[in-house]
C-alpha cells in the first residue's frame, strides 16, 4: 500500500522540525549569553583589579606598610613628626632615633649601654647636641628628620643620655 504524504501531513512535520529548529536557536542563544556574560564579567573583574592596584601605587605613602624600606620609613616619620606641635625627647626618642640606636644599626651607640655613652659624653654634652643636630658619620642631620627644632633634638639627646647613666 502506498503511503501518499498528504499536505496536512506535510505541514504538521514541517511545524515541528520549524519548532525544534526556534528551539536550538533560543537554546544556542542563551548558552552564548551565559558564556559571553561569563567573559564580560571576567574583564570587569580585570579592571577591578588594574583600579585596585592603581589605587595602590598613587596612595599617600604613609598609608602603606613600608617598615622594610628604612628611607622610605624616615618620610612617613616626618609627616606624623610635622603633624605634631613640640615633642617631647621621649617622642622623639622613639619616633625618630629609636630605629638606629636601639639596635646600634651602623654602629650607633646604643641607649641603656652606659659605656658607649660615657665615651660619646667625655666630648661634653654640647658637641653630642651640635652632632645630633648637623649629624655625625653615618647619621643624618637630626636622624633625617629635618623637620624637628633643635631643641626637640636636644631633648631627644638628653633623653638618651637619662637613660644610658
Ligand atoms: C639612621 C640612623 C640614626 C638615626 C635615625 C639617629 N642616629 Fe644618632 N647616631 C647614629 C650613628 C651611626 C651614630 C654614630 C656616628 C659616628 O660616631 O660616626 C650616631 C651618634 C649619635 C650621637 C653621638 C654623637 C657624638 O658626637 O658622638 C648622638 C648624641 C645621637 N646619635 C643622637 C641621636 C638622636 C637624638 C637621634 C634622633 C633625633 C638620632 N641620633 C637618630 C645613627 C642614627
Amino acid at each position: 500500500m502506498e503511503h501518499k504524504v498528504t499536505d496536512a501531513e506535510f505541514y504538521k512535520v514541517f511545524a515541528i522540525v520549524s519548532v525544534i529548529i526556534v528551539g536550538l536557536a533560543i537554546f544556542i542563544a542563551i548558552l552564548s549569553n551565559v558564556f559571553a556574560g561569563h567573559a564580560s564579567s571576567a574583564s570587569e573583574n580585570y579592571k577591578v583589579e588594574i583600579q585596585s592596584d592603581t589605587n595602590q601605587r598613587i596612595a599617600p605613602s604613609g598609608k602603606t606598610n613600608l617598615a622594610s624600606n628604612p628611607s622610605i620609613k624616615q618620610e612617613v616619620i616626618v609627616a606624623s613628626v610635622s603633624a605634631k606641635k613640640t615633642l617631647t625627647g621621649q617622642e622623639v626618642y622613639n619616633t625618630v632615633c629609636m630605629s638606629c640606636h636601639t639596635s646600634g644599626a651602623a654602629g650607633a651607640p646604643v641607649i641603656g649601654n652606659n659605656n658607649q655613652w660615657s665615651d660619646r659624653l667625655s666630648k661634653g654634652k654640647d658637641t653630642l647636641y651640635a652632632n645630633a643636630i648637623n649629624g655625625i658619620g653615618i647619621m643624618p642631620a637630626k636622624g633625617g628628620v629635618s623637620s624637628l627644632s633643635d631643641n626637640e633634638v636636644k631633648s631627644a639627646v638628653d633623653y638618651i643620655l637619662s637613660e644610658s647613666n
